[in-house]
């Protein structure tokens, strides 16, 4: 018994040891609303957990004083490593100073956080890719080197306060704008630049009532759009709930990104044309790598040095690759992997 009593009393002083020296990592997250943010933290929760370490994960509600808050406390309640996903790239530069005062390094996780010489590394997509795949999808889709035009096309783009939103406008618009300067693709609205095109917070309902304006002031004569570019699948739910109750013309080609239960619903019953998924798997597994080599005082992986500056410094960062997905192989994409079941969205 004695014995026994022993063996416990040492596993117990065992595990609080551990317990007490585990190193800590704050996990910042934007909100809980959109799906996505709420796969990364998890994924982000179990690898970081079953590599030992101790999480403290939070999210914002999208708004940026909760976050900055939340950032404060992490700092203060003695976390080792910080990774943030911003609601607003450059509105967090406080908590960011007190991070470098108290030498914790800071990841950027899928959105640069801007202004601020304390974010030591960025772990996210190619995002400028990620626009890339969406423009040569329309491109390839309407054949515009060969087929005749002219093709309407209309815009949504994402929020202006994320610096990802420009890269995925711009990798699509450099894609298809000689054919919009040649009028192959005519944008009835004339809304073309990204301050025109932006969808605050990339909410459903903000991108839903804009192309409800479009459509009733640009397309109410029964003109078609034949193409409507979403920059990720909020938006192009909005954009979707905005034709499906406004508009009585061909169905549009929609393009998006995230493949959300909803959107790949849409996509399986050809309401979205295609979307950029990003495998948010990926992503967790690549910064857990990069938060064990920061504490281990290892050379952090990175393969890209050059891209991402914010105003500050150019931030080493690690991309990794968006894969196409479409009706056709959205199966082997999402199902085969294991990232959704038959169940999630039926
Ligand atoms: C992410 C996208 C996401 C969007 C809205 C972007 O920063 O990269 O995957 O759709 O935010 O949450």
């Amino acid at each position: 018994m004695k014995k026994v009593l022993f063996v416990l009393l040492a596993l117990a002083l065992c595990l609080t040891a551990t317990a007490a020296f585990a190193e800590k990592v704050g996990v910042s997250m934007p909100t809980k609303d959109l799906q996505r943010w709420n796969q990364d933290g998890d994924y982000m929760k179990a690898n970081l957990e079953e590599a030992g370490y101790e999480v403290d994960l939070q999210y914002a509600s999208n708004d940026v004083q909760t976050q900055l808050s939340q950032v404060e406390n992490m700092i203060n309640s003695g976390c080792d490593v910080l990774v943030i996903a911003a609601i607003e790239g450059s509105s967090l530069g406080s908590a960011l100073a007190l991070a470098k005062e108290n030498e914790i390094p800071v990841i950027a996780y899928d959105r640069l956080l801007m202004d601020s010489d304390a974010v030591s590394f960025y772990s996210t997509f190619d995002n400028y890719k990620v626009g890339t795949i969406q423009g040569d999808f329309i491109k390839k889709t309407l054949d515009l080197d060969n087929a005749e035009g002219p093709f309407n096309l209309e815009i949504t783009a994402g929020d202006p306060g994320d610096n990802n939103a420009r890269y995925f406008y711009q990798g699509a618009i450099d894609v298809i704008m000689p054919y919009i300067e040649s009028g192959k693709l005519v944008v009835k609205s004339g809304q073309i630049d990204f301050t025109e095109v932006a969808t605050p917070t990339w909410a459903t309902e903000v991108a839903q009532s804009r192309a409800e304006n479009i459509l009733s002031s640009f397309y109410a004569d029964g003109s078609n759009v034949d193409v409507w570019l979403c920059s990720n699948d909020s938006t192009a739910l909005g954009v979707t709930n905005a034709l499906a109750a406004n508009y009585n013309g061909n169905w549009p080609i929609i393009t998006g990104q995230d493949c959300d239960k909803p959107n790949t619903k849409n996509i399986i019953d050809g309401k979205q044309s295609m979307c950029v998924f990003k495998d948010t798997r990926t992503l967790a597994a690549q910064v857990v790598k990069m938060i064990g080599q920061i504490l281990k005082g290892e050379e952090v992986d990175v393969n890209d040095t050059e891209t991402y500056d914010n105003n500050v410094i150019v931030v080493p960062s690690f991309l990794c690759e968006p894969v196409f997905a479409n009706a056709e192989n959205w199966k082997e994409i999402l199902i085969d992997s294991g990232y959704y079941t038959e169940d999630d969205i039926k």
